[in-house]
C-alpha cells in the first residue's frame, strides 16, 4: 500500500516545477483563473484525525526523532526534556510538512528532521509563552513554568530552540538555515509586538492579523514552503505553498482566539481565558468593541481602558457575544477557504486530499466555536 503510494508521489512530481527549471506557467495562472471556486470533489472529513491517517508511519518517525534528540541533551537537562515532551500535542506543523512533502514528491529523511525540529521550536515557544501568559496547564500536563519557575522554563525554551536550530544544518544548506531563522526572527518579533500592545486601544485590526501572522502563521507558513524546498520546487511554488500555510496559520490563531473565549480548560487542555487576563485585544475582542449593542462595546471598551479583565460571566449570553464569535469564525473560514485553493496548483493525488481535509478539518474546530 505504502510502496504503490510512493510510487505515485514520484510519478506526480514530474509535474511540479523544480527549483532552477522554468515554472510552467499554465499551473501558476490557474490561481488567476480559479477566483473563489470550492474543491467540491475534495470529501468532508469523516473522523478527527483522518487528514493525518496517510502519513501516520511517518508522525511516528517524528515523534521517535524528538525522543532521540531529547535523550541526547546532557543528563541534567534530559530529564526536564522528558517531562517537557510528556504532552501530546496536535502534531500540526509536523503534518503539514508530511503531507507537503508526500504531495510533491515524497517523504525523504531530511522532512522527518524538518517536521520534528519545526515541532521542538513551536515547543520552545510555547515553553516562552506560558511564561508570559502565566499558564499552569498545556497539552493536559503542568507546564514547565509551573513544575520549575519562569528561569528554568526560559532556559529550557532556549535549550530546546538551539538543538532546533543544531537539526536545521544538519538537513538544508544556509539558504534553508536562514529560512529558519527568518521565521524565528518573526515569530519573536510577533511576539514582542503583542507584549507591547497589550491593552492598547490603538492597535488596529490590521495590526492585530500582523501580529498573529508573525507569532503563528509564520511556522505554519514555513512548515509548507521549507518542505517544498527540501523537495526542490522551484521560488514560485515555494511561494504559493508559503501564502497556503500562511493562511491556514491566520486562520489557527483566529480559532485560538476563539476558544479563549468560548472553551473550558478541560476540553482544551491548557489554561484559557489569558488573553483577557492580559489585555490580548484578539478578533472576537475587536468584534465586541465594534458590536451595535452599544451597552456590550461600551463594557467591554471601559474594560480595557481601565486596564481590568473583562468579566466574560455576563456576556456570555449575550446575542453580541455569539455574533462577535460568528463573525470571527467567518474570518477564519475565509482564508480556509483561499487556502484550499492552492491544492490547484500541486498534482491529484491522495495527499493533496489529505491536505484538503486537513482544512476541512479547522472549519470544523472554528465552527465548533459558535456552539
Ligand atoms: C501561543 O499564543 C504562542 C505563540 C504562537 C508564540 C509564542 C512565541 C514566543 C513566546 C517567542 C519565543 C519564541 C521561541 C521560538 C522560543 P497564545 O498565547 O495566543 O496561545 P495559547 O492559548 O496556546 O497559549
Ligand atoms: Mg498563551
Amino acid at each position: 500500500m505504502l510502496m504503490k503510494f510512493e510510487l505515485q508521489m514520484r510519478a506526480n512530481s514530474a509535474k511540479l516545477p523544480a527549483r532552477n527549471a522554468k515554472a510552467p506557467l499554465c499551473a501558476l495562472s490557474l490561481i488567476h483563473i480559479s477566483g473563489t471556486m470550492s474543491l467540491p470533489f475534495f470529501s468532508k472529513l469523516r473522523n478527527k484525525k483522518a487528514h493525518l491517517k496517510l502519513v501516520q508511519q511517518e508522525l511516528q518517525k517524528v515523534r521517535d526523532e524528538i525522543a532521540r534528540q531529547t535523550e541526547d541533551f546532557e543528563p541534567y537537562v534530559r530529564d526536564y526534556m522528558r517531562q517537557v515532551c510528556r504532552g501530546q500535542g496536535k502534531m500540526l506543523r509536523p503534518g503539514l510538512v508530511l503531507l507537503t512533502a508526500a504531495a510533491t514528491g515524497g517523504i525523504r529523511n531530511e522532512h522527518i528532521t524538518f517536521a520534528a525540529l519545526l515541532e521542538m521550536i513551536h515547543m520552545a515557544s510555547l515553553i516562552h509563552d506560558d511564561v508570559l501568559d502565566k499558564a499552569d496547564t498545556r497539552r493536559d500536563q503542568p507546564t514547565p513554568n509551573s513544575l520549575w519557575g519562569n528561569e528554568l522554563a526560559v532556559l529550557l525554551g532556549d535549550t530546546m530552540l538551539a538543538q532546533a536550530i543544531v537539526m536545521g544544518t544538519e538537513i538544508g544548506g544556509s539558504k534553508f538555515c536562514r529560512k529558519m531563522a527568518v521565521a524565528m526572527r518573526d515569530l519573536c518579533q510577533g511576539e514582542v509586538e503583542q507584549s507591547t500592545r497589550l491593552w492598547d486601544m490603538d492597535m488596529s485590526r490590521a495590526e492585530y492579523y500582523e501580529v498573529i501572522r508573525k507569532k503563528t502563521a509564520t511556522l505554519f507558513a514555513v512548515a509548507m514552503s521549507g518542505a517544498a524546498y527540501l523537495q526542490g520546487l522551484d521560488d514560485e511554488m515555494v511561494e504559493h505553498l508559503n501564502r497556503m500555510g500562511t493562511l491556514l496559520g491566520i486562520s489557527y490563531q483566529i480559532y485560538d482566539d476563539c476558544l479563549d473565549l468560548t472553551g473550558t480548560d478541560e476540553s482544551a487542555g491548557k489554561t484559557l481565558g489569558t488573553d483577557a487576563e492580559k489585555g490580548k485585544l484578539t478578533l472576537p475582542i475587536f468584534f465586541l468593541m465594534e458590536s451595535s449593542s452599544e451597552d456590550v462595546a461600551d463594557f467591554v471598551r471601559g474594560a480595557i481602558e481601565r486596564h481590568e479583565e473583562i468579566d466574560y460571566s455576563a456576556l456570555r449570553h449575550t446575542d453580541a457575544f455569539s455574533e462577535a464569535i460568528k463573525l470571527s469564525v467567518d474570518e477564519g473560514l475565509a482564508r480556509n477557504e483561499e487556502a484550499r485553493e492552492v491544492l490547484w496548483l500541486l498534482p491529484d493525488t491522495p495527499a493533496r486530499k489529505a491536505l484538503a481535509e486537513m482544512t476541512y478539518r479547522l472549519d470544523e474546530m472554528l465552527r465548533d466555536c459558535c456552539g
